[in-house]
């Protein structure tokens, strides 16, 4: 009986365990999934992942590990809006992530494009979905008649029709703040546009880009897009003109690479600005001016005991202005009636394209008074 009962208790004991240690692994932070169609659009970033373990289910290889210490994994999505819309449904199912972002090669539509600039997608949208008018035999085919049909969700019970899948505000605002750092050619905002279908007939593409205000044209980013749409996951769709037919440029696989680079430094900046709470960061210093709160939207970084606050965001709360000289590579600030002028060595801290000075210096270059008190608050008075 006493026997009976010690296995009973280790039994329970066991299941317990074992349930826990499962809640454990699906409430610890929710992982960032990075998708591409083909080996060439994953590859770079699975390497750049620390410690990759890769898995199978089905057609769909997934490789998950860290970047800068958070949860990321690559997905290798294979090609078309079938292969997308499955590889999405089973990284949310099984993995539970907070952002997907679809990126790779692409086609240009917008004639002002040229291989290697980069789409960033305001917008995805399946071009490829029609109707058409009744016709006669013999009465010919006529593609440009078709009329064009929305795809559609079954959303808390109802039927609900997209034009399109909106990317995510929050990461298309890193994505385009990093711009600037992209050397192989252009990054704009645009729509994305997704279809089984490669087209290389001008009057085609010409159509598509007039009638969907397509920028590019690719196989998966929309049909991703509605997947992660249902689940109301963030979604961002991150493409590279690896070709255009407006231009003779041809397919070149360096642009999945450079795709790739870019989308790596967007998820950089997104963990480390939204995601990533240090323990210095989660008592974050209140900044406070003539002894009111004064919330900025970029978060002070405190390192080595020192708070830096980005000084652009700062002028302006003082109620000041900045301005940027491109003759003498200075920022003019003006507060307080007082000009000031600051160069590049006068910036403490430089991240993710947002200057900081530390608080201290303010005071300095002021006629500010400013009170640190420990890490905890920063007090300016006029
Ligand atoms: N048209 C369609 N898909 C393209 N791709 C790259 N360029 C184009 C293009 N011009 C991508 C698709 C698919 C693979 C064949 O390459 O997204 O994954």
């Amino acid at each position: 009986m006493r026997k009976r009962l010690v296995a009973l208790l280790l039994a329970l004991v066991l299941v317990l365990s074992m349930t826990t240690g499962a809640f454990a692994l699906e409430s610890g932070p929710r992982p960032i999934v990075i998708q591409g169609a083909m080996d060439i659009e994953v590859m770079d970033m699975v390497a750049a992942l620390k410690d990759a373990k890769e898995i199978t289910y089905g057609s769909w290889t997934f490789w998950s590990g860290t970047l800068e210490d958070y949860p990321v994994i690559v997905s290798r999505t294979e090609v078309g809006i079938t292969n997308a819309a499955a590889a999405t449904a089973i990284a949310i199912e099984k993995f539970n992530p907070c952002l997907i972002i679809n990126q790779g090669t692409s086609g240009g539509h917008d004639p002002a494009l040229h291989r290697y600039d980069i789409v960033l997608g305001k917008l995805s949208v399946n071009y490829g979905k029609f109707r058409s008018e009744h016709g006669d035999l013999g009465q010919g085919i006529q593609p440009e008649k078709w009329i064009p049909d929305n795809v559609s969700l079954r959303v808390d019970g109802e039927k609900v029709y997209f034009d399109g899948f909106k990317g995510d505000q929050e990461v298309l605002e890193i994505a385009e703040r990093l711009a600037p750092s992209y050397e192989h050619g252009k990054v704009v905002v645009g729509v994305i546009g997704t279809a089984d279908e490669w087209n290389r007939e001008l009057d085609r593409i010409q159509w598509v880009h007039e009638t969907y205000d397509s920028s590019v044209e690719e196989m998966e980013t929309a049909s991703s897009a509605q997947v992660a749409e249902a689940y109301k996951i963030p979604f961002l769709g991150i493409r590279i003109l690896s070709n255009s037919e407006w231009h003779g440029e041809e397919f070149d696989p360096k642009s999945a690479s450079y795709c790739q680079e870019y989308t790596l430094e967007v998820v950089k900046a997104y963990i480390n600005e939204k995601l990533q709470t240090s323990p210095a960061e989660q008592a974050l210093p209140g900044i406070y001016f003539n002894d009111e709160a004064i919330s900025l939207s970029t978060r002070p970084i405190i390192d080595k005991g020192v708070i830096y606050l980005p000084v652009r965001e700062l002028i302006i709360k003082l109620g000041g202005t900045i301005s940027w000289d491109a003759e003498n590579n200075v920022a003019k600030a003006t507060i307080n009636d007082q000009e000031i002028l600051l160069s590049s060595q006068d910036a403490d801290l430089f991240q993710n394209g947002v200057i900081y000075i530390a608080a201290d210096k303010l005071g300095q270059i002021t006629d500010y008074k400013v009170a640190i008190l420990g890490l905890n608050q920063v007090r300016i008075f006029q």
